[in-house]
């Protein structure tokens, strides 16, 4: 087979894009050498054929985000073989290069898919021009894709906070973990910083200059997240007019996270251990494997391995995820972390919000420790940041109704009484510190966006 590889170069002070792989598929073994020569240096790998056959074979093997091929090859043409490859679900860049300057052939080629097109002869900066736009077009639809989701994930992650016996493990535990590429699952109740330590993981690990692409399995619904994950090919089912990448493919060269893995239905959780497994992945209706070059973090909230005797959750991928297995633990069991925490998000938010850093004497301080925080890390977090807007601790969301033990005393003298005007303030300060943003407001006062705008409806209607 006519192929060649050329490994990633050693220097690459050119400008270029080092994290992209790129096939050449063209019958003229000059063309093949001038235009390895030329981007061979510029970016990670450079694969090359001779036919669309050549091809084909590089691409079941290796992810590839540029194709820069001729048209008139022996055998298949350029243009069929680009129809095949994008009814086969291939959504990567695609150069078309030819001899002959025909308009009809440019618009078929344009119809099938080619993202560009250029004429033979070409010069250096007209080939490098052309690989620069669509680099750039496929970053941009990466970021954009990436910053959608971003918005869905949890706000003001930073680094993790604590130096208890415990926290101090689970930092030995990530920095040992983070660069050995193995699926990695996390598990501990809610809001005790499963997040955080998924994006530490990433940040700490070999592909951290890749997307970070949090999933949450919970809020996709069942009958799409098989295609939500690992794409589409076009016509997979009704409504499939074109073929789509999934979040597999967004993530790829950095961390896909899987939250709340226990909500996943049973049929996928046995197509995403064979991902796990064979390294690569099939979009739906799609023939293609597409080789992965990612790490997958997965958590959950439940005891996963409950979920296994209960029948809910695959033995199996059970086992492969809890090779490397994080627990967090709860808040209540590492309480001399409170102070630190209370200190890290008191400097962290009141700048934000606009406001002083809340003072909180040492009676306010021993409520905290005898609290027993369902809501761990994030609802303490919450509790600052209602305070802070409010300008004193406030303790009332902790306990509600009437204040009990040593809450009574903790309760700052000089705010409304009236329970609604209370609320309202709040309210309005969150709203505000967020502007506006309602979906944001209502993650951090945790309730529905529903609800926070059926509350504000009955102000609006008073
Ligand atoms: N050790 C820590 N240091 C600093 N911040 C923390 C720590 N643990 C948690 N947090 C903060 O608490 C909040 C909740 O954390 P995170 O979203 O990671 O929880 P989670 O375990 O994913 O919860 P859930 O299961 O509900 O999704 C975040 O704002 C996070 O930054
Ligand atoms: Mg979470």
């Amino acid at each position: 087979m006519e192929t060649s590889f050329i490994p990633p170069s050693p220097e690459r002070t050119l400008e270029g894009w080092p994290d992209w792989s790129i096939l050449i598929v063209d019958d003229e073994q000059g063309m093949l050498n001038f235009l390895v020569k030329t981007l061979a240096p510029r970016c990670h790998f450079v694969m090359s054929a001779t036919s669309a056959e050549d091809g084909a074979h590089w691409l079941r093997g290796h992810h590839v985000d540029l194709v820069i091929l001729d048209i008139s090859l022996p055998g298949k043409s350029g243009v069929a073989w680009l129809k095949e490859l994008r009814e086969h679900g291939f959504t990567g860049e695609v150069i078309l290069i030819t001899a002959f300057a025909d308009l009809d052939t440019a618009i078929e080629a344009l119809r099938a898919g080619a993202s560009d097109f250029i004429l033979k002869p070409f010069r250096v900066p007209q080939i490098l021009n052309a690989v620069k736009h669509c680099y750039e077009r496929s970053r941009l639809r990466r970021e954009n894709f990436v910053l959608r989701r971003a918005v869905v994930s949890t706000p003001g992650l930073g680094a993790l906070v604590g130096n208890s016996a415990s926290m101090q493990q689970l930092r030995e535990s990530i920095a040992r973990v983070a660069p050995v590429n193995s699926t990695v699952l996390l598990q501990g109740e809610s809001g005790t910083g499963k997040e955080l330590v998924a994006r530490e993981l990433h940040a700490l690990g070999s592909r951290a200059g890749g997307p970070f692409v949090p999933v949450n399995c919970a809020a996709v619904s069942p009958e799409l997240i098989e295609s939500e994950l690992f794409g589409h090919a076009k016509g997979a089912f009704t409504g499939a007019t074109r073929a789509r990448d999934g979040l597999f493919h967004y993530a790829q060269g950095g961390t896909l996270f899987l939250d709340e893995i226990a909500e996943l239905p049973l049929p996928i959780q046995a197509t995403l251990l064979r991902a796990i497994e064979d390294l690569n992945i099939r979009p739906v209706g799609s023939e293609q494997l597409v080789p992965l070059n990612l790490r997958i973090v997965a958590a959950t909230n439940r005891q996963l391995s409950d979920e296994v005797t209960a029948g809910r959750f695959r033995k199996d991928l059970y086992f492969r995820l809890q090779v490397v297995d994080l627990t967090l633990p709860p808040l209540r069991q590492h309480k001399d972390d409170i102070a630190e925490l209370v200190a890290h998000f008191n400097a962290q938010l009141a700048p934000s919000l606009g406001v002083e850093p809340l003072r909180i004497s040492e009676q306010e301080m021993d409520f905290l420790r005898q609290y027993d925080w369902p809501g761990n890390v994030r609802e303490l977090r919450n509790l600052i940041e209602r305070s802070l807007i409010l300008g004193s601790l406030n303790v009332s969301a902790l306990y509600p109704g009437e204040a009990r033990g040593p809450a009574a005393d903790t309760q700052a003298p000089a705010r409304p009484t009236d329970l609604h005007t209370l609320e309202k303030m709040h309210i309005l300060s969150v709203l505000d510190s967020v502007h506006g943003d309602k979906t944001r407001a209502a993650q951090l006062l945790g309730v529905s966006r529903r609800t926070l705008e059926r509350r504000v409806a009955e102000w609006g209607a008073a």
